[in-house]
């Protein structure tokens, strides 16, 4: 199915009363400004037409967003050179990945930036993952005050990280925390999710959770939604694993025009290239929170809350502009 129905998006949007007008105006403004200047991976010109087209149009915003993305790979210096000359220069995306994977390779410190006291007092993930779950916790209505008897699932759960640290962070028995991930996803195998330290089991061949109805009072879905291609069919899922009044997180990107799309799209290239040796193109479908909750919306999974992620203390956001988002199965 479209993801997006336009008609039907912006009725959704004309009859949501949380937002204001001029909100609605940009919501429905920016769908109409999609594709302009957007080149997908397969054009191996993302880098150059993002930063070129950045530069003409004077966006120091763009161009900082594209140079932090630089700068998780081959520190700032390097990062911020290879930005200025893609401003003029044509480059292809692969001459700039091996590029950068060569000066990673001289000089094994680039891939690290360094952190201030504040980051190594508490990670960044660390930060996000206390907050989200202090709201949570603040939250809990009267039936599941008891978070010792809270079932949890993460679905793409991954290498486990978050899974492990949301359940610490709320305070959940890890006998009641379940994980699940498909097969097919590059750097996470088998022994790998063989060593979680809660219950693992993966989704089922045809995409469906290989769990009972009713079952959970919390599933997250941590930056892994824009991954799925049946996202009706795996909403679906959601909603009959989940309990009545069951809560769902999400932390996803907010995704607005083309710029942030390539950017996401690069990024995920960079990651693929550098760090997984795997250039292949996965699939991937982003979009903005009010898409998202539209998505949600029709697949009656009713909006709660939803706010910027901030990665520590000093209210700095990241590049690649993720917000979480709660959502209940009525
Ligand atoms: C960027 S990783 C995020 C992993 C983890 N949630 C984290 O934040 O560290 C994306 C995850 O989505 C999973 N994934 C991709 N497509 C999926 C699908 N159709 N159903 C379930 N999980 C999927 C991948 O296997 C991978 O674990």
């Amino acid at each position: 199915m479209n993801k997006i129905d336009k008609e039907e998006y912006f009725s959704f949007i004309d009859s949501n009363n949380e937002i204001t007008n001029c909100e609605k105006k940009v919501l429905k403004y920016l769908t109409t400004q999609l594709g302009k200047i957007y080149v997908d991976r397969k054009s191996d010109k993302q880098f150059y037409t993002y930063v070129n087209n950045a530069n003409k149009s004077q966006n120091p915003t763009q161009l900082s967003k594209m140079i932090i993305l630089l700068q998780k790979f081959i520190g700032y210096k390097q990062a911020n050179k290879l930005t200025q000359e893609l401003k003029y220069n044509f480059a292809t995306d692969k001459t700039i990945l091996k590029r950068m994977d060569e000066l990673r390779s001289k000089d094994k410190k680039l891939s690290r930036p360094n952190k201030n006291d504040v980051y190594n007092l508490c990670s960044s993930w660390k930060y996000i993952i206390e907050n989200i779950s202090l709201y949570y916790l603040n939250n809990l209505t009267e039936s599941n005050s008891d978070v010792s008897k809270i079932k949890y699932l993460d679905i793409g759960c991954g290498n486990g990280n978050k899974t492990t640290m949301f359940s610490k962070a709320i305070g959940l028995n890890l006998d009641n925390v379940y994980g699940t991930d498909i097969k097919q996803w590059g750097p996470y195998d088998a022994e790998l999710h063989g060593s979680h330290d809660f219950n693992f089991k993966y989704l089922k061949e045809d995409g469906t959770l290989d769990f009972p109805d009713n079952h959970f009072d919390l599933i997250s879905c941590v930056l892994m939604l824009h991954h799925v291609e049946s996202i009706d069919l795996l909403l679906g899922e959601i909603r009959r694993v989940l309990k009545p009044n069951g809560k769902i997180l999400i932390i996803e990107h907010d995704c607005h025009d083309d710029y942030d799309k390539m950017l996401l799209e690069l990024l995920h290239g960079c990651f693929g290239y550098l760090e997984d040796k795997n250039d292949e193109i996965s699939y991937s479908s982003y979009h903005n929170w009010m898409e998202w909750n539209y998505i949600f919306n029709r697949n009656k999974l009713h909006f709660n809350h939803f706010n910027y992620i901030f990665v520590n203390i000093d209210h700095n956001t990241r590049f690649d502009n993720i917000y979480y988002a709660f959502y209940t199965k009525k």
